[in-house]
């Protein structure tokens, strides 16, 4: 399973990229604002620091003004890849888009209908947001694993990249689902590596040496 990083902070890409734990990025309006830098410049700057998708997202709602966008926005890298939301305008820009041999990740999907029509309209990528889809009273991973199934029965070849990742069982089930990808914040991410018996092992260990007087070199 891919790792997408979900932030506009180019600091935690750049120390994420050094694990190999950044396979592309993602980022939204929300997250553009939290970063307070100007959309272009942070988009240009991600694409500089992995070569992986980098999706990008348009904010008009007709299919005209989406295409004038997604053009600026493609010509910032080969790796931008236009995200547009799941309306029926979206689903035409991205047919247009992938037409053209321009990546798409079509975004705020919360049905496994909206899914197929995604798949349908040759979206590169499909969005399912999980955790958003969980606090309004739904099954997120349902959704993925109902996805999953679709994609399948048809061999689309839309990949499934679960957005709106909370904590780490989103993670785990995502991969055990067999989801393409995944993007979530760096701290989720962070939160991966860690576990109580790793930390005391070390704490274990590091005690063991002390007592050695030895030192390494
Ligand atoms: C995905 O592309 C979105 O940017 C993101 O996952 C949204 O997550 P949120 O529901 O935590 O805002």
């Amino acid at each position: 399973m891919k790792f997408f990083v979900d932030t506009a902070d180019t600091a935690e890409i750049r120390d994420l990229a050094e694990s190999g734990l950044v396979d592309g990025v993602t980022t939204n309006p929300s997250l553009i604002h939290k970063s307070g830098r100007k959309f272009l410049e942070v988009v240009a700057e991600i694409c500089s620091i992995t070569s992986g998708p980098v999706s990008a997202e348009v904010v008009a709602l007709d299919h005209e003004t989406m295409m004038k966008e997604a053009e600026i926005l493609r010509k910032i890298a080969d790796n931008v890849a236009i995200k547009v939301p799941l309306t029926i305008d979206g689903l035409k820009t991205c047919k247009a888009l992938t037409d053209d041999g321009t990546m798409v990740n079509v975004t705020l999907c919360f049905s496994a209908n909206q899914a197929l029509l995604a798949a349908k309209a040759g979206a590169s990528f499909i969005s399912p947001f999980v955790g958003r889809h969980d606090d309004n009273g739904f099954d997120g991973m349902q959704l993925i694993a109902d996805i999953r199934l679709i994609y399948d029965n048809y061999a689309f070849d839309t990949e499934i990249l679960v957005a709106s990742v909370r904590h780490p069982i989103h993670v785990l089930e995502s991969a055990k689902i067999g989801a393409d990808v995944m993007t979530a914040p760096p701290a989720v991410i962070r939160q991966l590596v860690k576990h109580p018996l790793t930390d005391k092992g070390i704490e274990g260990f590091l005690a063991d040496w002390a007592k050695t007087g030895q030192t390494i070199g």
